[in-house]
């Protein structure tokens, strides 16, 4: 059992609640062995910054080196599997009549988990674009790095979302909607450093929803927290889904 356990008021809380949103970021998926956005890099990319790779501007400098590290990325998401976080998510949604779980994450493992109708604020990277068009495409057999449309012969990109860019309206307006009419918002795995995903859980704050931070360390939310689980998700999350439902 993690330090300190579940405590009984919030399992109260939850079984009383009407409607429960939950923000994810990379740390749920740490179980999984994808490693977290800002954890050091292993390997061949371990002299590269990831927040030197995930830009617009990197993309214009070297597409190829951009596209390289995305493909590493996709070959570690590939090779991996849910874990017991995502699973344990899912059986909250199945479990609460009104659940929104909304990611940050691009590794769409929470869709492999099984959960439905998640939220992703950042895209998905197991999806490619045209860097003109903003259309989705399927990379067809190339050796091009990045491979080139096939309907402009612009270089394809990820379909997620980088600094400097803005979110897909809709899926911030539906996470928005979410926070600020929940009675518990979770905040699992994620920094809270990154805008304007991070002012999801001050959304819910100043509603008036029970805020729950699930993180072994400290993270800017943790001050305004009710409770900070202090654990791993993929320990944290099945016990408090055993807390609730035995
Ligand atoms: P970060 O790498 O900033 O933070 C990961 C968090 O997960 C840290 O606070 C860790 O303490 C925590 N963590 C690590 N292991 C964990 C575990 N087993 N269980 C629970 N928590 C754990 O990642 P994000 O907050 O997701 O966007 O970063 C936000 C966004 O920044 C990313 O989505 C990325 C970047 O912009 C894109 O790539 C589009």
């Amino acid at each position: 059992m993690f330090e300190g356990g579940i405590p009984p008021s919030l399992a109260r809380t939850l079984r009383n609640a009407r409607s429960v949103g939950a923000l994810t970021g990379s740390g749920i998926s740490a179980e999984s062995g994808v490693p977290t956005f800002r954890e050091a890099q292993t390997g061949l990319w371990e002299s590269y910054d990831p927040i030197d790779l995930a830009t617009p501007e990197a993309f214009e400098r070297d597409p190829r080196l951009v596209w390289e590290w995305y493909e590493w990325r996709r070959g570690l998401v590939a090779r991996a599997e849910p874990n017991s976080g995502h699973r344990a998510l899912v059986e909250l949604e199945v479990r609460l009549s009104d659940f929104t779980l909304v990611t940050q994450n691009v590794d769409g493992l929470h869709e492999r988990a099984g959960s439905v109708g998640v939220i992703e604020l950042h895209g998905n990277i197991t999806r490619s674009k045209c860097s003109e068009e903003d259309r989705i495409v399927a990379p067809g057999a190339t050796e091009l790095a990045p491979p080139s449309c096939p309907n402009c012969g612009a270089p394809l990109r990820p379909d997620v979302v980088w600094f400097g860019e803005t979110l897909p309206a809709e899926a911030l307006k539906a996470a928005t909607l979410a926070a600020s009419s929940c009675d518990v918002f979770f905040s699992i795995g994620t920094s809270s450093l990154v805008q304007p995903a991070a002012s999801l859980a001050s959304d819910a704050l100043r509603c008036g929803a029970v805020i729950v931070e699930i993180n072994p360390s400290e993270t800017p939310l943790s001050r305004g927290a009710d409770y900070a689980l202090r654990g791993p998700a993929g320990e944290v999350i099945p016990e408090l889904v055993k807390s609730v439902y035995g």
